[in-house]
């Protein structure tokens, strides 16, 4: 019952005019399924790729936002902004917005719950180090995550969050969690959610996971029972791969 959803994220990766040959291109060989596709970009990109994927039913996506909606926050993007141009999702709480960034829980919270008044649907990332899990402590990490940037939001908006499960150790690195694993963290974050929202809700909440998806492993990892879609990041830039994985 709950959709697949594969969202392509691109990091600081292409220009404006690369991001509509790319769309151009995609469009050729994208067939529309029952599988949620959309593509999270940097916000030069954001305004030509909405244009660009217009009557195809793909998503476009932010990759950060402000939770105010206007203000002197030099070099910012607010969600009004993002709403003005018909963005659909926006990432929140990426690893490296939170490693690189100083984003924490709580301006992570603040963001979630700004996405949700404005209508935009957050995707919520979630994920331990190495040091973390060689620790043993994942699960009490990520359930942390979850509850603190879940603080907040209703049962009925809560419905609208797509998690991603990205464990840091594996994105980027080539090495992918085993499905097995996968599947242990994406079933452990829906128990939070149920404590948290009860059965009903958490059953309906998509969560993927993210972390060196490739056209080869796209299939295991998605059959998996609470593996909901996938987070893409390199795997997204290349038309014919991002495809090869939307049609997993
Ligand atoms: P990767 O990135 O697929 O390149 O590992 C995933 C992500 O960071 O969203």
């Amino acid at each position: 019952m709950r959709k697949p959803f594969i969202a392509g994220n691109w990091k600081m990766y292409k220009t404006a005019a690369q991001a509509v040959e790319f769309a151009e291109e995609f469009k050729k060989i994208y067939k529309a399924s029952d599988v949620r596709v959309a593509i999270a970009a940097p916000f030069t990109q954001l305004w030509a790729l909405k244009k660009a994927f217009e009557g195809t039913g793909i998503g476009v996506a932010a990759q950060n936002m402000h939770w105010e909606d206007q203000g002197a926050f030099t070099g910012e993007i607010s969600a009004p902004m993002l709403k003005e141009i018909g963005v659909d999702y926006v990432i929140i709480g990426h690893s490296e917005r939170r490693e690189y960034f100083g984003e924490t829980d709580e301006t992570v919270n603040k963001k979630v719950l700004k996405a949700l008044a404005e209508g935009i649907l957050p995707i919520l990332c979630c994920g331990e180090s190495l040091a973390v899990r060689e620790a043993g402590k994942e699960k009490e990490f990520v359930g942390g995550q979850i509850r603190a940037d879940f603080a907040g939001v209703s049962a009925e908006d809560a419905k609208k969050v797509t998690v991603a499960y990205e464990p840091i150790w594996a994105i980027g690195t080539g090495k992918t969690a085993t499905p097995d694993q996968a599947q242990e963290m994406c079933a452990y974050i829906r128990s939070v959610l149920e404590e948290l929202y009860g059965d009903d809700i958490s059953e309906e909440i998509a969560i993927q996971y993210g972390g060196s998806v490739k056209p080869a492993n796209a299939s295991e990892l998605m059959s998996q029972d609470d593996i909901d879609g996938a987070l893409v990041g390199g795997a997204s830039l290349k038309p014919a791969d991002f495809l090869e994985i939307v049609h997993f």
